[in-house]
């Protein structure tokens, strides 16, 4: 009697891969329902009258379950053969805004407990930058979330402060990430890109800058950072764009 194996032996790779993407289709087919239905009750349930704390973790999965199904869509566009890293022009004002989207939840959690993050967003550039969308995305995430925890670690107050600017003389938009949190040993300032280096125990990998900063320097771009400790940080992206 054949196996299921025997069959996988014979094919040919073309063959394999549309068994694979058949297979895959079903799974994200139904992976996406169950999400859908995760985030749709959690809209549904925010809707009752139910205590702040509970409206926000509601809030919090919806986000989660959004996330994790965009993240299905470009795990299938690999699949069926889209290339994920693609990289076209995207106007960078508009990736820095849903990348706080993704965040604010945290500025307001901040908010209960009196310890407000101020956020001070001063965007004046509507300029292209040659990216990949996801990863652009992902790197400036990053540089915000940072803040944020450094911004937590002081456990007061705090401002968190974005400009995106052009600088057209060179050709290049710039992003400035400012925060009031902790501040970072000038000894310390270098390691901070180093894979590994974290001072978050196991809430951090120790990646974040590092993918980041390769995210912009693929770009053409690169990071800058400057900080002292009790004071903040002020890490500055530089992302060259078109020239129209
Ligand atoms: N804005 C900031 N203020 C103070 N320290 C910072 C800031 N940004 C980065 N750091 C320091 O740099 C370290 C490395 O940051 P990185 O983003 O690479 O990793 P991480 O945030 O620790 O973990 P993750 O991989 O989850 O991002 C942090 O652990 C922190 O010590
Ligand atoms: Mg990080």
């Amino acid at each position: 009697m054949r196996s299921n194996l025997d069959n996988i032996m014979e094919m040919n790779a073309e063959e394999h891969l549309n068994v694979l993407i058949n297979l895959s289709e079903e799974i994200f087919h139904d992976f996406k329902n169950t999400l859908a239905t995760i985030s749709g009750l959690s809209q549904v349930t925010a809707c009752y009258a139910v205590p702040p704390e509970v409206k926000e973790n509601l809030e919090r999965i919806k986000e989660a379950s959004l996330e994790c199904r965009d993240q299905i869509d470009r795990f299938y566009s690999f699949v069926k053969g889209y290339n994920v890293d693609t990289m076209q022009y995207e106007v960078l004002s508009n990736i820095v805004f849903s990348a706080l989207d993704m965040v604010k939840h945290r500025l307001h959690k901040f908010d209960k407990a009196n310890n407000g993050i101020a956020l001070n967003v001063n965007i004046q550039s509507v300029k292209k930058v040659y990216c990949n969308e996801y990863k652009m995305r992902q790197a400036i995430l990053n540089i915000i979330m940072n803040a944020i925890d450094a911004i937590e670690e002081t456990g007061r107050s705090g401002i968190l402060k974005l400009n995106l600017y052009d600088n057209m003389a060179i050709k290049e938009v710039v992003l400035e990430v400012i925060d009031t949190g902790v501040g970072i040993p000038e000894d310390k300032l270098e390691r901070i890109f180093e894979a590994n280096y974290t001072t978050k125990g196991k809430k951090g990998t120790g990646l974040g800058l590092k993918v980041s900063k390769n995210v912009f320097e693929a770009c053409g771009g690169r990071i800058e950072v400057a900080s002292k400790v009790g004071e903040g940080s002020k890490f500055t992206i530089y992302l060259p764009t078109e020239s129209c």
